[in-house]
This record gives C-alpha cells, sequence and structure tokens, in this order.
C-alpha cells in the first residue's frame, strides 16, 4: 500500500479515520496549491513592507522605516503588521492543510522544484527563488465595484475595473523603486513608491476575495464533514483578510493620499469621493467596506449582503486557477507548472459532495 510510504503515525491515523475520498482529496490538494502559493506571494510582501525589526507606527513614529513600509502606513498604520500576519496565516494554511493530507493517507502538496523565479533584489528582499512574480501584474480590480455592488455575478452580473493596473510592480523591483518625486501628503513616502503599495493593495484585495470565494464554492462539493469544517474554518480566515485589504484599497483612493500621479510609472490614483471613476459613486466609495447587499440564488429573493461569487464557473477551482495565471503571477514560470495546477483545479471541480 502506498500509506507505507508515510511516516508511521500518519499511516495509524489514516487506519483510524479512514481515508480520504477521492473528491475530498482532490478538493484539499488544490488548496493547499493555492495556499503554498498565498505563501509565495505573502512571503515577498512580507520581506519587503512587513513589520520586519520596526515598531507599529504609533509606537514609533520616527524610526527608520524603509519608504514601502512607509507607503504601506499610509494606507493602514498597521498596514505593515497585517502584511506580516496575513503571510503567517498562509504559510499556516499551508503547513496544515498538507499535514492533514498526510494524515489522511493523501500525499502532500510539494511545490518545491517550482521554486525557479528571481525575485526582488531590493534591500529586505531575502533574494530566495520565488514561485510567483508580483513585477508584472494584472491586477484585477472589478472586486472593489462588485462588492459595492446590488448585482451578482452568479446571476451574470459584470463589473469594470475600478482603476486599470496592468503590467505594473506591487513590490518595490530594486533600490531605485524605493525613491520617487517627494509628496508632502505622502510623508516618508513618495509618489513612486506610494503608487506601488496602492497596487500591492488592490492585489491584496484581488488574492483575498477570490480566496473567500474559492474556499465557500469548495465547501458546497465536500463530503466528509471534517473536511468541512476545514474549508468553512480556513475559509473564514480568507474572509478575515480580504475585509482589512477592502478598507486599505479604499484609503489609497481618498485623502490624504489621493489624488496623486506617480510620473514614473505613469499611473494615477484619483479621489474616488471627490472626483468617482464609475457612476452611481456608490459602486466606487471608499467607506462601504462591507459586502454590500445584492441579489442571490434568485432576483425575485431579497437582496442580501454575503461573500460572492459561489458558483464553479466565477470561483471554482479552474475560475481560480485561470484568474490567478491571467493576472501575471506567473510570469516565467514553466509550463509544466502551470499544467500541474490546472489538472489540479479540474480534479477539485470535478468533485461532487457524496452521502457518507
Ligand atoms: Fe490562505
Ligand atoms: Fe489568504
Amino acid at each position: 500500500m502506498g500509506a507505507g510510504l508515510l511516516a508511521n503515525g500518519a499511516v495509524v491515523r489514516a487506519e483510524e479515520r479512514g481515508r480520504l475520498g477521492a473528491g475530498d482529496t482532490a478538493i484539499l490538494r488544490f488548496l493547499a496549491a493555492a495556499e503554498l502559493i498565498e505563501a509565495d506571494l505573502w512571503t515577498q510582501y512580507a520581506e519587503l513592507g512587513g513589520i520586519g525589526n520596526n515598531l507599529p507606527v504609533e509606537v514609533n513614529p520616527n524610526q527608520q522605516m524603509n519608504p514601502y513600509q512607509a507607503a504601506l502606513s499610509n494606507l493602514d498604520t498597521d498596514g505593515p503588521q497585517y502584511i506580516t500576519s496575513n503571510t503567517l496565516d498562509e504559510v499556516s494554511h499551508a503547513n496544515f492543510i498538507n499535514a492533514y493530507l498526510e494524515s489522511r493517507g493523501a500525499e502532500p502538496v510539494n511545490f518545491s522544484e517550482f521554486e525557479t523565479l528571481k525575485g526582488s533584489t531590493a534591500t529586505g528582499s531575502s533574494g530566495k527563488l520565488r514561485l510567483t512574480n508580483l513585477m508584472n501584474l494584472n491586477v484585477d480590480t472589478s472586486w472593489f465595484v462588485r462588492y459595492r455592488s446590488a448585482t451578482n455575478p452568479d446571476l451574470g452580473a459584470t463589473f469594470p475595473q475600478a482603476i486599470t493596473l496592468n503590467g505594473v510592480t506591487a513590490i518595490p523591483r530594486t533600490d531605485a523603486d524605493f525613491n520617487g518625486a517627494s509628496n508632502a501628503n505622502l510623508g516618508k513616502a513618495n509618489d513612486h513608491i506610494q503608487a506601488i503599495a496602492n497596487v500591492a493593495a488592490f492585489h491584496f484585495g484581488a488574492i483575498e476575495q477570490g480566496g473567500s470565494s474559492l474556499y465557500a464554492t469548495m465547501s458546497q462539493k465536500v463530503s466528509d464533514p471534517e473536511v468541512l469544517q476545514i474549508t468553512l474554518g480556513i475559509g473564514g480566515d480568507e474572509i478575515a483578510h480580504f475585509l482589512e485589504w477592502v478598507d486599505f484599497a479604499g484609503n489609497g483612493v481618498q485623502q490624504p493620499v489621493a489624488p496623486f500621479k506617480d510620473a514614473i510609472s505613469g499611473l494615477s490614483f484619483p479621489d474616488f469621493f471627490n472626483n468617482p471613476p464609475l457612476q452611481p459613486p456608490t459602486l466606487v466609495q471608499p467607506s462601504l467596506i462591507f459586502p454590500v447587499p445584492c441579489e442571490f440564488i434568485s432576483p425575485n429573493l431579497p437582496h442580501v449582503s454575503i461573500i460572492r461569487p459561489l458558483t464553479d464557473k466565477f470561483s471554482g477551482a479552474v475560475a481560480s486557477a485561470a484568474s490567478l495565471i491571467a493576472s501575471g503571477l506567473f510570469t516565467g514560470q514553466s509550463r509544466k507548472f502551470l499544467n500541474t495546477l490546472q489538472i489540479m483545479a479540474f480534479e477539485a471541480d470535478a468533485a461532487i459532495r457524496l452521502a457518507l
């Protein structure tokens, strides 16, 4: 039996509680893959913009943060702490799901052979090879509009971009990216690094809304109650992350940070309160941070505040993998990696709920 290859303790546990079914295994393996991807990208954010050795800004406003940390602190004075915390959470998600798979006699996911991408060389980066690329992103910002809209993608609604962010970096690539035109509103940051931090803010939201919908969609296919406990438990943490980044991104498109323009990248961030890019203005109102009630299940039912999308078509594993790929997150990755991820996604979506 393949189980003989696993550590003794894992074999015993798998025999006691039974092996995972094929569908639940495929779901958890895709989720482990998604968590390894999240852990890799968040680690890059944490190395450059996390709290590091710094105290929170409100404890020591005079410390030497790098300009990226300063720019992130402009979006929330606790921003660097939140970035470090989100990173620790993702690492814990990946480690837990992999260990759980093993404990139920299933194979964990290991992507170390795909950690081949050179990351940032800016001061603070560990320089290790990465699974993901944060330096050439097409950030889908439609989530910012979707969650302020009363319509639902699962019922056919589509949403424009809140702001166009194509081919952009979300982290300082080299130390040169720490420098830019000074701006009295941005304190120790500057227009260039603030634009990079604002890209990151919209990317944080894009990643975590995707995780929120992915877990809620996968939960509908799970068979084993213990696996459902895992998908609901970890999925809830993804939603907790998402909420902070909704607020965070909104702070990049209102005073005192916005409006500003970075002459180096050409990116502009308007003040969404006073110069909303969409009508009605509520579609981009930065202070609407909770999911606005929308149609759900049927247009004949009352509007309700929910996570959305919740269907395979938009937030299943295949859809999630496709949107990560389209975002440029794997620019430079091998065809083998993309194929591996897509096959895992296909297998997860093929799972159906069984009565155990
Ligand atoms: Fe996660
Ligand atoms: Fe997450």
